[in-house]
């Protein structure tokens, strides 16, 4: 990994205008995130079902317009949302950032063969017109994700749900990107396939050099594979570190919890740590609790957490944490 930065996020945000009524109310589904990636890493986002991990991802590639904040990609500005002269076509971005869904069946036309699909973003870039080389290029793509050649001429129904998604991989390294945000791409699949399907997105990885924003619902999937983990709570992100780090050492009151649920066989970690259940349900994101958005479920919330909003803050060199008592 290089220390270099791919992208950088600046307080961004997406709130989705929705009718309620007579009136227009917003869900505030990202609100105010800043973090980094590096140049060949994998940076894991974890949080409950609804905290806005895919919006983040969607966010990130402009496939959701963001409300607000500054998205920069290798050195360049490509939103800024003060400043829309700025913003960039995102035709010129779509080949190097690319999507990989959690759902491959949903994600797949079912009435275009296999071939069609994994080249449909070749012809829309159009990079290899000549229909021999396209063809080859196919071919090619679908023995890297350990498919068939043969495999072109069926159709997505004809497939298991972990080859569909080795299709839908298939799709995403098509036009040879450099970031892939992969969301939550194992947790549809069977648990006897996971493992090989991780273990072929950390092989392209490493083969062709991928940067990975790899989203998921809880901290075991995204341990081995991620370098940083960042936490997310209704809409913030609340912690960001290193990934040992995060399990060693959490500062958080909601990375604790989202911690105490996970079996971890580390002797470093202490195993007598006692499993902390969160009191109440995730609160609206139509209607956030005030101050720190996690003040109504925390363990350790004290008067001040009601008002007043945590700032985001290096707590130690590389540590990101939202919280007042720490
Ligand atoms: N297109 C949309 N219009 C309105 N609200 C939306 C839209 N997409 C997402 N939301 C809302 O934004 C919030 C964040 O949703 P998001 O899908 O990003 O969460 P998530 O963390 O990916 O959840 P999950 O783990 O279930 O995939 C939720 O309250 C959701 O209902
Ligand atoms: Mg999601």
């Amino acid at each position: 990994m290089e220390n270099k930065v791919l992208l950088k996020i600046e307080n961004l945000r997406k709130f989705f205008a929705i009718k309620s009524g007579f009136r227009k109310k917003y869900v505030q589904a990202v609100d105010d995130v800043s973090f980094e990636i590096r140049k060949g890493e994998t940076l894991g986002l974890v949080g409950e079902s609804g905290c806005g991990k895919t919006t983040l991802g969607r966010t990130v590639l402009r496939l959701h317009e963001p409300t607000a904040g500054r998205i920069i990609y290798d050195g360049e500005v490509i939103f800024d949302g003060k400043n829309v002269k700025q913003n960039k076509n995102m035709k010129d971005y779509r080949h190097k950032m690319q999507i990989i869904f959690q759902d491959p069946s949903a994600s797949l036309d079912p009435r275009m063969t296999v071939g069609e699909i994994v080249a449909e973003a070749l012809d829309i870039h159009n990079l290899y017109p000549d229909k021999g080389k396209r063809k080859n290029r196919v071919a090619e793509l679908l023995d890297m994700v350990g498919l068939n050649r043969e495999h072109a001429n069926r159709y997505p129904h004809e497939f298991s749900g972990g080859q569909q998604q080795r299709i839908g991989i298939a799709r995403a390294l098509a036009v040879e990107p450099e970031f892939i945000v992969c969301d939550e791409p194992i947790s549809a699949l069977d648990v006897s396939i996971q493992a090989q399907i991780v273990n072929m997105l950390e092989e392209m990885q490493n083969r062709l050099g991928l940067t990975y924003l790899f989203i998921a619902h809880d901290l075991s999937v995204v341990r081995h594979i991620s370098s940083r983990i960042g936490v997310m709570y209704l809409g913030n992100m609340v912690e960001l570190v290193d990934a040992k780090e995060l399990y060693k050492n959490p500062l958080h009151p909601y990375t604790k919890t989202l911690l105490s649920a996970v079996p971890i066989p580390d002797p470093e970690v202490n195993r007598n740590s006692q499993r902390i259940m969160l009191e109440g349900e995730i609160p609206s994101a139509i209607n956030p609790p005030s101050g720190c958005r996690f003040h109504t479920r925390c363990p350790v919330a004290t008067e001040n957490c009601k008002t007043q909003v945590p700032e985001f803050r290096e707590i130690e060199q590389g540590h990101f944490v939202a919280c007042h008592l720490v």
